[in-house]
């Protein structure tokens, strides 16, 4: 037999295998130690219900945030209702299904939040005072149609931002907030998106933004006399 089909064992070479199986041995042995470690802090502090020992993040911390999100969420449902109520020209009929079904998403939003803060041990945020005080995100009725989808789509960029900065302080410690937020955060980006793609012409072939379409309409909105927020920032 030539040299190239005996194995290392034949061929007299040193055997690594022995290690290796040693190895499994002793992490057989550290998971054994640290399930039971495991099971037996499950049973212990039993009202603490979903929060249990292996919950790394802070919670006073994450029902914090959460409180602020779900107060965001209540003030974001009631002011695409309002939206939904009062979007009255010609070309409010279609756009007013989309205030509808934002208005249905924010509503789930604020209720999986609201159940995901009793889990955790803290209070959901459900009195009109508090959702005035705590929503990160101040409330924009606004006034004809055009500056009620900036004041929306400005709305939905800053819970964005609110819902990266959460799901990264989540990060590994908390799964099930962060899972949440990431599932919120998908359709807060595509709320932004439907709001996007009305106001703003894109080409067709590269995906960028048609500026002259934008500086027409941010002039059409400085003539009516009614500076909007995009018009001050693009300044
Ligand atoms: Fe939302
Ligand atoms: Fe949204």
């Amino acid at each position: 037999m030539s040299d190239q089909w005996q194995s290392d064992e034949q061929r007299g070479r040193a055997q690594p295998p022995a290690i290796s199986r040693a190895r499994g041995n002793q992490g057989e042995m550290i998971w054994q130690n640290r399930l039971q470690t495991m099971m037996q802090q499950a049973e212990q502090n039993l009202p603490d219900g979903a929060l249990t020992a292996g919950y790394k993040a802070d919670p006073q911390e994450i029902v914090a945030l959460l409180v602020r999100a779900q107060a965001g969420e209540w003030a974001s449902f009631l002011q695409y209702w309002h939206h939904y109520f009062m979007a009255s020209d010609i070309h409010s009929a279609e756009v007013k299904d989309l205030f509808k079904e934002h208005a249905e998403d924010e509503y789930e939003h604020a209720r999986m939040f609201g159940e995901r803060i009793q889990e955790l041990g803290g209070v959901p945020c459900d009195k009109p005072e508090d959702i005035a005080r705590l929503s990160p995100v101040p409330t924009e009725y606004n006034h004809d149609l055009r500056s009620m989808i900036e004041a929306d789509l400005i709305g939905e960029r800053q819970t964005i931002d609110f819902y990266d900065e959460i799901i990264r302080t989540c990060g590994f410690d908390d799964n099930v907030t962060r899972r949440l937020f990431e599932h919120a955060l998908e359709e807060e980006a595509k709320h932004a998106d439907d709001w996007a793609t009305l106001l703003f012409a894109y080409d067709a072939s590269t995906g960028k933004q048609i500026e002259s379409m934008h500086d027409e309409l941010v002039s059409m909105i400085q003539a009516r006399g009614q500076p909007s927020k995009m018009a001050r920032r693009a300044s």
